[in-house]
């Protein structure tokens, strides 16, 4: 099976599975103000996390590397939707098409659609510092997302088995190129000791890609029979892995990801310490079944509701939400009071 047909196969397979939503954020609730003195206009929803200005906390998290026309279509339509909205948006891997330069233009395009947005490229760990350079020139791309697989791969028969090395390559990336670096889950979420080793080998932003979402494990154990069906439970509920990353970052920003397909659950998200919130199975699911046009107006919806929240929270800024008293419960209470999390 080729690349792109593996890349089409997640596709597909992401979107049956969209139906098990996690409940975790349920253990995170805003607790209600009478007095939010604030006008609906006084909400800004832009922020600077870093060295990125964004216009609003919500981004289109990366999908569809493995390059092929089906790509290229998802890619220019994912980069019209950034471009009315003004949100960030990360492209899948690239590395398709840092072997092969055929492929390139289904990247390309999502610059070209969208000349002055953020946009963000995408690689695996494996990636050496001429890719990264490689794949940040192909997008122009205002920073770059290193991802971290190691359930997928796992699952694959095909997949990696050897994920030696890897803190030092972001280590050496993170120093050799001149954006940021985002290193990312993909479905499986952060521990605070992944947070931390990450921080110290430089990386500008962590990801948390937290369980909850879109399922890896799940996706491969369904394209095949011999399958590792215990790694269709694993990884870190996102809510909890934005808590752990959030108790070592000293004031680094954390993006939350994984499983949001609400207003309110990205409020929660940037509530309990995510700067920004990425979504792709959600609106890759909507631009798949209902179009480029039904997505723009849902993440319009999006900033839309996240506005009314903020508005009833008092909250003038994404800083402000942060300070939004919240109480935790649960499952989540439990795993912050074991691992001594306040
Ligand atoms: C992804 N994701 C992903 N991530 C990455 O870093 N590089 C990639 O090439 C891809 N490819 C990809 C394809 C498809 C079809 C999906 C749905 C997702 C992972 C994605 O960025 C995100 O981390 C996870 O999907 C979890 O977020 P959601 O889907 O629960 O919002």
């Amino acid at each position: 099976m080729s690349r792109s047909e593996r890349k089409w196969d997640h596709i597909r397979f992401a979107l049956e599975d969209r139906q098990n939503r996690s409940t975790v954020f349920d253990d995170i609730q805003f607790i209600h103000q009478s007095l939010p003195n604030i006008h609906v206009s006084d909400v800004r929803l832009n922020d600077v996390i870093g060295e990125l200005s964004l216009s609003s906390p919500i981004f289109i998290n990366a999908m569809t590397g493995g390059g092929g026309e089906k790509t290229y279509q998802i890619n220019k339509q994912l980069a019209i939707a950034a471009k009315h909205t003004g949100v960030a948006m990360a492209v899948g891997s690239q590395m398709s098409a840092i072997k092969d330069k055929r492929e390139r233009y289904t990247y390309e395009i999502v610059r070209k659609e969208n000349p002055n947005g953020i946009v963000i490229a995408n690689l695996g760990s494996e990636a050496t510092i001429e890719n990264a350079k490689l794949a940040i020139g192909m997008i122009g791309a205002n920073a770059l997302q290193i991802h971290l697989n190691v359930i997928q791969e796992l699952t694959m028969p095909e997949g990696d088995r050897d994920f030696t090395d890897s803190l030092n390559r972001i280590e050496r990336i993170s120093r050799g190129v001149d954006v940021p670096i985002i290193v990312k889950e993909v479905g499986f979420g952060m521990s605070r000791e992944t947070v931390e080793s990450l921080f110290s080998a430089g990386a500008a932003f962590v990801d948390v890609g937290g369980s909850g979402g879109t399922n890896f494990a799940e996706i491969e154990n369904k394209r095949r029979k011999q399958s590792l069906p215990f790694f269709n439970n694993w990884g870190i509920p996102t809510p909890i892995s934005i808590l752990e990353a959030a108790s070592v970052s000293n004031g680094i920003p954390i993006i939350g990801s994984g499983g949001f397909s609400s207003s309110l659950d990205i409020a929660k998200g940037l509530a309990i310490g995510a700067s920004a919130i990425g979504l792709a199975g959600f609106f890759l699911q909507i631009l798949v079944e209902e179009g480029l046009d039904v997505l723009v107006e849902e993440i319009k919806n999006l900033h839309m509701e996240l506005t009314m929240i903020m508005t009833a929270l008092g909250a003038k800024s994404i800083s402000d939400l942060k300070k939004a008293p919240i109480i935790i419960s649960g499952k989540t209470y439990h795993w912050l009071t074991q691992r001594g999390i306040d």
